[in-house]
């Protein structure tokens, strides 16, 4: 997909489809709406036409295709359901929404109406932003192993006609900004996507080599070897039951671009396979834990972002990446197992593993470079998914400024967060009679915040936010059929967009 900015009116532009969006209409409203004059006369009255038939109802989802009678290409008209309800959010959804629907119908290039959009309470600058996003990822599909194409939208320019030709300026930085972001969602999903065999702990960190060949970033990687030495007892002990793909733990260093920024440390789960280990997952809950590596490989995505954004504050990416499967060199329920910063951890279950391997990346991050605050992203369990769905991530934070921040940037973002309460009754779950903490408690519940609790032991006295991405870093055909038409089939990206907004908004230490 290319983005564009575009001085001209969308119908005026030759392009194979002119969008532009409408309110849902009431029962008895007849009156034609003022909005779609320009692509009426477009299409000689065939607009109206349809809205006279009550074709249009604009509807959130709804799509109704006209046809210019001058075979100029079409007329696409997005339903953006109410108008007390509409956000920046419905920009992003409508505008998936017609990628989405013009795809395999011949439909190269696609000129947005953005005054259509750019409409109270959504100023022009975050419309713009949010057609890059919804245009982008609503046409991505993962390509690596298909020999077919369904025919995308190749080509979107962001018509600004005569209502926004003034903002010019600011709307080219706006959709700049944005498609460096949608781009980077993208790159991240075609790594989140590819299978366990092929995505290892060493080809993750082939790929952070790469990532910081390309853009100057410091990158380094600590093997089997290496990690024995540190002490790193826990991505050890999760990696050891792999033969085939050993272990690595993966640092990415962007230094900032304010002088006096802040050091935030992002840290990402990265199991490549989530087998369960000894304590196997049954057959059903295996399929998908190819995405296990999900937060790892977004921490990936928000370093490339951070480092061709220029954010403000000093960027620190650690990866912890291990496969967790069964073999006769496998950790063990009851084993115990001594991390980075000297804690030890009583294994119950081996499926809890993502705290294991968490244990020793935060440890390493928080120990090495004393980061204002860390922030960390995984799969982490399952009580997530029952707890919030498949569209929302869980947010727990020991800084309420923090967690006010990230709340403001998933508001922005449309990624949503929800941040739940960490109290003493979850640290306690997590004392373990023989170590220092357990992996798994005793009593089944809240398993979200526990995992939260034993995590928090990682971190010393850092500032701290959590993020359990385990519902909505993926998408199934079954769960996905109820996610924005901009979440594709498959890895989200989750994280990448709402943490890079933070840190693109992140200036001075507190
Ligand atoms: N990777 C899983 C969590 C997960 C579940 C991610 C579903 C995505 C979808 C994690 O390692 C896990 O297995 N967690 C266990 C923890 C339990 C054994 C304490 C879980 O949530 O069941
Ligand atoms: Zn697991
Ligand atoms: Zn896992």
């Amino acid at each position: 997909m290319k983005v564009l900015l575009d001085r001209r009116e969308a119908t005026a532009a030759a392009t194979d489809a002119v969008v532009t969006g409408v309110f849902e209409r009431g029962d008895k409203e007849t009156a034609f709406p003022r909005g779609l004059a320009k692509e009426d006369a477009a299409a000689k009255g065939l607009v109206r036409a349809a809205w006279d038939q009550r074709e249009i109802q604009g509807k959130r989802r709804e799509v109704t295709v006209v046809h210019r009678p001058d075979r100029n290409g079409r007329i696409v008209i997005v339903g953006l359901g109410p108008r007390t309800r509409y956000d920046a959010e419905v920009v992003r959804r409508a505008a998936a929404e017609a990628v989405r629907a013009l795809k395999g119908k011949g439909v190269r290039t696609i000129a947005v109406r953005l005054a259509a959009f750019a409409l109270d309470p959504v100023p022009s600058e975050a419309a713009a932003r949010a057609v890059v996003d919804g245009t982008y990822l609503g046409a991505y599909e993962f390509r690596k192993y298909r020999t077919t194409s369904d025919g995308p939208v190749e080509e979107a320019a962001i018509a600004l006609g005569e209502e926004l030709a003034r903002e010019e300026t600011l709307l080219r930085k706006a959709v700049d900004d944005e498609r460096t972001v949608a781009e980077t969602v993208v790159w991240t999903r075609d790594l989140a996507n590819l299978p366990a065999d092929t995505a290892s702990p060493e080809r993750l960190a082939e790929e952070a080599r790469a990532l910081g060949k390309e853009l100057g970033l410091k990158v380094t990687v600590f093997d089997e070897t290496k990690l024995a030495e540190m002490h790193c007892g826990g991505i050890l002990a999760v990696g050891g039951g792999s033969t085939a793909h050993p272990p690595r733990m993966v640092v990415v260093e962007y230094p900032g671009g304010a002088r006096r920024g802040k050091t935030i440390a992002v840290v990402g789960k990265g199991i490549t396979f989530d087998a369960g280990g000894i304590s196997i997952k049954p057959a059903a809950a295996l399929a998908n834990m190819k995405f296990d590596k999900s937060g790892a490989v977004a921490v990936l995505g928000i370093l490339r972002a951070a480092a061709l954004l220029k954010v403000p504050p000093r960027v620190i990416g650690v990866l912890g990446c291990a496969e967790n499967v069964p073999s006769g060199t496998s950790y063990r329920p009851g084993d115990v197992v001594r991390t980075f910063n000297g804690k030890t951890i009583e294994i119950l279950n081996t499926d809890a593993e993502g705290r294991v391997v968490l244990a020793d990346a935060l440890a390493y991050a928080v120990a090495q470079y004393r980061p204002d605050e860390v922030i960390d992203l995984a799969t982490l369990t399952g009580a997530e998914v029952v707890a919030l769905g498949d569209d929302t991530a869980g947010l727990v934070a020991t800084d309420d400024r923090l967690a006010n921040a990230l709340l403001a940037a998933s508001a922005a973002t449309g990624e949503p967060l929800w941040r739940m309460p960490l109290t003493d009754y979850h640290r306690e779950l997590v004392k373990s009679d023989i170590g220092d903490v357990r992996n798994s408690t005793e009593l089944p519940v809240a398993g979200l915040l526990t995992a939260a609790a034993f995590l928090e032991n990682f971190v010393g006295g850092t500032a701290w936010a959590h993020l359990d991405l385990a519902g909505p870093a993926y998408t199934t055909a079954a769960t996905r059929r109820f996610q924005p038409a901009y979440q594709s089939a498959g890895a989200t990206a989750f994280g990448v967009r709402v943490i890079t907004r933070y840190l693109a908004d992140a200036v001075r230490p507190n």
